[in-house]
């Protein structure tokens, strides 16, 4: 599959790992539909793809919305014809240990809140959930090829203080393989799916982590430094126009390997 000339739709790209996907698809020659809840960021990074002389628009929607999520595929079809490739980016991070006892008294002062666990769900489950489902509706009823693109995250494996992020993200790790055989088993040959797992990327939402434990993550990956935002666009490219990718997760990591116990 070429990246000129199909239609990108990607939530998440006001910022980060989305952004830098939307700004280097349509240097390439994709026309890129922009999705996210920032719709200051949004007009920004519209402008610098138009001030390219490339192709994008954009639309303010809230993935974890079923309507707002129907509401941008429909908006991508009747601005540029068709959705093609799709990078469900959005997400957002609210880390907590699950109880954190006082050192003290031992009894427990601190737990992750039922707000900071269903919040990581609806944006990060959720909110791929409909993306995706969404997408394959429009993509599927028009015979559009193109590719699904979920975004998960090594710390899939088990970080510590993520069980809300980590169990949403090892469930979109696991998506590619059951999507990949619904289709199948349903006669869909239109339709790829695979996923990135990316490791710590530099992002906004990265660089929110306190410095000591950011100077403790690059300490662990073997590379050395986090990942750059170009190394996810590459395997992204590298999925597009690589037709034999479907149902699998891709790690891109620089070398990082699952969690063990408390440091
Ligand atoms: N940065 C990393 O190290 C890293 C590593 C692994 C996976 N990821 C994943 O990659 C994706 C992008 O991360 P990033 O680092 O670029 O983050 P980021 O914070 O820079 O960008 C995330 C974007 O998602 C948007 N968003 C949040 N909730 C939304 C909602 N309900 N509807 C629409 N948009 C919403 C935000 O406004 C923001 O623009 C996320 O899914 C993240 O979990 C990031």
């Amino acid at each position: 599959m070429k990246t000129a000339n199909s239609v990108a739709v990607i939530t998440g790209a006001a910022s980060g790992i989305g952004e830098a996907v939307a700004v280097a698809l349509a240097a390439m020659g994709a026309k890129v539909v922009l999705a996210d809840r920032d719709e200051a960021k949004l007009q920004t990074v519209k402008e610098k793809i138009l001030a390219a002389g490339q192709q994008a628009d954009f639309m303010t929607c809230d993935v974890t919305d079923e309507t707002s999520v129907r509401a941008l595929m429909q908006f991508a079809v009747t601005s540029f014809g068709s959705i093609n490739i799709v990078l469900a980016c959005a997400g957002i991070i609210r880390d907590a240990f699950l109880i954190t006892p006082d050192k003290e008294t031992g009894k427990v002062k601190k737990f992750m809140t039922t707000q900071q666990w269903q919040q990581v769900m609806d944006v990060n489950l959720t909110g791929v959930f409909l993306t995706l489902r969404e997408a394959a509706i429009q993509m599927t009823d028009h015979h559009w090829p193109g590719v699904l693109i979920p975004i998960s995250s090594i710390n899939k494996s088990g970080e510590l203080g993520q069980l809300n992020y980590a169990s949403a993200k090892a469930a979109i790790a696991l998506w590619p393989k059951i999507l990949a055989g619904e289709f199948h088993a349903r006669g869909i040959t239109n339709i790829r799916v695979a996923a990135i797992a990316p490791g710590y990327v530099e992002t906004p939402m990265l660089l929110s982590i306190q410095p000591d434990i950011l100077n403790r993550i690059i300490a662990d990956i073997p590379l050395g430094r986090l990942v750059k935002t170009e190394e996810i666009v590459n395997t992204v490219r590298f999925i597009i126009e690589n037709e034999a990718v479907h149902g699998t997760t891709l790690e891109v990591s620089g070398g990082i390997i699952g969690k063990g116990l408390a440091k």
